[in-house]
């Protein structure tokens, strides 16, 4: 009895450690469904898959933390989610192209390994977090209620943002961590 006890607590405690260090896959199944993904995007953020970094468009480093999520012209018609700012050692964010509207979550800008932002060609209104502008690429154009642009004191795309080269061939110009993901990522309906 006592043995049974002492199994099920260690069950328990091994399940809590499991939750405890996959926190960010919490954050991106948040994201997933702030994004409204639908039918079968992204079916394979889920649960049964364990660890993130397996997940579609997710690539994590050695310490198994995410630092890209990279899902751009997906059709997505929902909101960032604030829980985004718990990847905290996120260095490449690309929604670019969706129809995602809201604002843009303050919690983006508290992480402080962001290299490369790009939001463009949304639907996203406000205020842009101060702090995004230090990031060394952001791309915001193309969200008409943005506070960036002529009328603001910041430009909507960094001079350094990256070219956007993605479409039809997504992965060149990444790192070749990357593209090896790419290669082996399932196929999916847009
Ligand atoms: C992984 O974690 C160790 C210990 O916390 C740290 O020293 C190292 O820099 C981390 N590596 C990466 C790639 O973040
Ligand atoms: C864009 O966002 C605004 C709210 O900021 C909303 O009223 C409008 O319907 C959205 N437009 C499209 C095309 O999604
Ligand atoms: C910003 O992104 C848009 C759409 O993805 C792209 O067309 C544009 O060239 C980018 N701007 C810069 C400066 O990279």
């Amino acid at each position: 009895m006592e043995l049974l006890l002492l199994r099920i607590i260690l069950v328990l405690a091994s399940l809590l450690t499991i939750s405890a260090t996959n926190s960010e896959g919490d954050a991106l199944l948040d994201m997933k469904l702030k994004l409204k993904a639908t039918g079968n995007q992204l079916s394979d953020w889920n649960w049964r898959q364990i660890n993130p970094c397996t997940w579609y468009s997710v690539v994590c480093d050695n310490n198994n933390s995410v630092v890209e999520v990279t899902l751009p012209s997906m059709g997505f018609t929902g909101v960032l989610s604030p829980r985004i700012g718990e990847l905290k050692h996120l260095n490449v964010l690309i929604l670019s192209e969706n129809r995602l509207s809201g604002t843009i979550p303050d919690t983006l800008a508290s992480i402080p390994s962001l290299r490369d932002i790009r939001l463009a060609y949304n639907n996203l209104s406000g205020q842009i977090p101060g702090r995004l502008f230090h990031v060394a690429h952001y791309n915001f154009s193309g969200n008409s209620h943005l506070n960036c642009g002529p009328k603001f004191h910041h430009l909507c795309a960094s001079h350094a943002s990256y070219q956007e080269s993605m479409h039809g061939h997504r992965g060149t110009g990444h790192g070749p961590t990357l593209n090896l993901k790419l290669k082996t990522m399932p196929t999916v309906d847009r």
